[in-house]
C-alpha cells in the first residue's frame, strides 16, 4: 500500500496549539511543492494572506480568526491592563483586516472574534483569550459542515454524468474541507456520479490550473484543464450542464464578486443556456453591501500579468496594465446562490433574507 500523501491529506489551514502557530499549505508553491508554513508573527500572517499563500474566501476567514487569537495571546503576555489589551486587540484586528479588501469572510471572521471579546469584556484577560481560542476553533470546524451542506444542496441541481465547469479555485484549498464550488464534485465523486469537470486556468495567478485541476486530479476525478478563453467553446459544444463557482462577496441584491473572469463565464453561459450557480456560505453574503457596485475590488501588481510564470517578461516594459483580482457577476446572470441553508433564487432581495432567517432559527435551536 502506498504511503505517499495526497494534497487532500493536508489541512489547508489550522491552529497548532503546541507551537501557538497558524499552519497553512503555502499555495504559491503548488503544485510543484507541498510546503507547510507554521506562522507565529502577525506580519507573517498578514503577508501569507496578502501573498495568497493562504487564499480563498473561507480559508482567509479561518486564517484571520486564528491570527487574531494568536495576536490576543501575545498581547496578554505583555500586559495585564484590560484597556491596554483591548486597544492592542483592535489595532491587531485592523492590521489583519488590511491584508485583502474583497473577501468579506476576512472582516466577518474578525468581527465575530471581536464580538466575543466585547461580550466578555468583564472577564479576565486570560479568560477572554481562552474564549477567543475556542471561537477560532469553532470557525474552523464549522467550515467543514458549511461546505458539506453546500455540496448536498448543489448536488440536487445536477445529475450523474453531467459536465460541470468551474473558475478559479473554490476547492478544498480555499476552505477547510470539500470547498464550496467543488463540494458537489467531491460528494458526487464519493457517490459515483462520474462528473466531467472543466477547470478554467484562471489568469493571471492560475488558481484553476495550479490548484483546482491539481486537487481534483489527485482525488481521481475526471477533470480537464482549459484556458480562460475556452469556456465559450466547451459550452457551445454542449459539454457543460452547469457552472459552479465560489464567491468572495455576495451583495444584498445577489450581485456576486468572484475571481476575475467569472462574469465572462456567466455571460457566455447565459448565451448557451447553462445555469450558473454561486456557491457561497452565509459568511460570504454581505447584507450591508447593497449591490455589486459597492464591493471594493482588489487591484494587484502589474507583474502578475506581465512576468509571473514566464521565462522572460512577455509584454513591453512600461506598458499600462490593469489587474483587478475580482469582477462582479450581475444577479440576472445567476441561476441560484447555494448556501449551507438552502438555495436562494431571484428575487434575491427576498430570498437572501429568507436564508438568514433559516440560519437564525437553526442557531436558536442549537
Ligand atoms: O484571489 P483568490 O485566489 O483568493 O480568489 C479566490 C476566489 O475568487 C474564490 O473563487 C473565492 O474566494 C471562493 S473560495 C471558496
Amino acid at each position: 500500500m502506498s504511503t505517499k500523501k495526497n494534497i487532500l491529506d493536508y489541512e489547508t489551514v489550522r491552529l497548532d496549539d503546541e507551537k501557538n502557530a497558524l499552519v497553512i499549505i503555502n499555495q504559491t508553491k503548488l503544485p510543484y511543492e507541498i510546503e507547510i508554513l507554521s506562522l507565529t508573527e502577525q506580519k507573517d500572517i498578514w503577508t501569507a494572506i496578502y501573498l495568497l499563500q493562504v487564499r480563498g474566501a473561507p480559508a482567509i476567514g479561518v486564517a484571520a480568526a486564528i491570527g487574531i487569537y494568536l495576536a490576543a495571546l501575545e498581547i496578554s503576555k505583555k500586559t495585564d491592563n484590560k484597556d491596554e489589551f483591548c486597544k492592542e486587540f483592535v489595532k491587531a484586528k485592523e492590521y489583519l483586516a488590511s491584508a485583502r479588501p474583497t473577501a468579506v469572510n476576512l472582516f466577518w471572521a474578525l468581527d465575530r472574534m471581536e464580538n466575543v471579546a466585547k461580550e466578555n469584556v468583564d472577564k479576565s484577560i486570560d479568560e477572554i483569550v481562552k474564549l477567543l481560542h475556542d471561537e477560532a476553533i469553532k470557525i474552523h470546524d464549522e467550515d467543514i459542515w458549511v461546505c458539506k451542506q453546500i455540496g448536498e444542496y448543489a448536488l440536487t441541481l445536477v445529475k450523474p454524468g453531467d459536465g460541470l465547469l468551474t473558475h478559479c479555485n473554490a476547492g478544498q484549498l480555499a476552505t477547510v474541507k470539500y470547498g464550496t464550488a467543488t463540494a458537489p464534485m467531491y460528494l458526487g465523486h464519493e457517490r459515483g456520479y462520474n462528473f466531467r469537470i472543466f477547470a478554467d486556468e484562471t489568469r493571471p495567478l492560475l488558481q484553476g490550473a495550479r490548484l483546482t485541476s491539481f486537487e481534483l486530479h489527485e482525488s481521481g476525478m475526471d477533470v480537464t484543464l482549459i484556458c480562460d478563453n475556452m469556456s465559450a467553446m466547451v459550452m457551445k459544444n454542449g459539454w457543460v450542464n452547469a457552472v459552479f463557482v465560489g464567491c468572495d462577496r455576495v451583495a444584498a441584491n445577489g450581485d456576486a464578486a468572484n475571481k476575475i473572469g467569472t462574469s465572462v463565464v456567466a455571460t457566455v453561459a447565459k448565451r448557451y443556456n447553462v445555469p450558473v450557480y454561486i456557491c457561497a456560505p452565509t459568511s460570504t453574503i454581505d447584507m450591508n453591501t447593497p449591490t455589486g457596485a459597492e464591493i471594493k475590488i482588489e487591484e494587484r501588481k502589474p507583474e502578475e500579468v506581465t512576468e509571473m510564470w514566464y521565462k522572460e517578461r512577455m509584454a513591453p516594459v512600461g506598458v499600462k496594465v490593469f489587474n483587478p483580482a475580482f469582477d462582479v457577476t450581475d444577479n440576472d446572470l445567476i441561476a441560484g446562490i447555494v448556501t449551507e441553508f438552502g438555495i436562494a433564487t431571484a428575487p434575491y432581495d427576498k430570498s437572501l433574507p429568507e436564508i438568514f432567517e433559516k440560519k437564525r432559527k437553526y442557531m436558536e435551536g442549537k
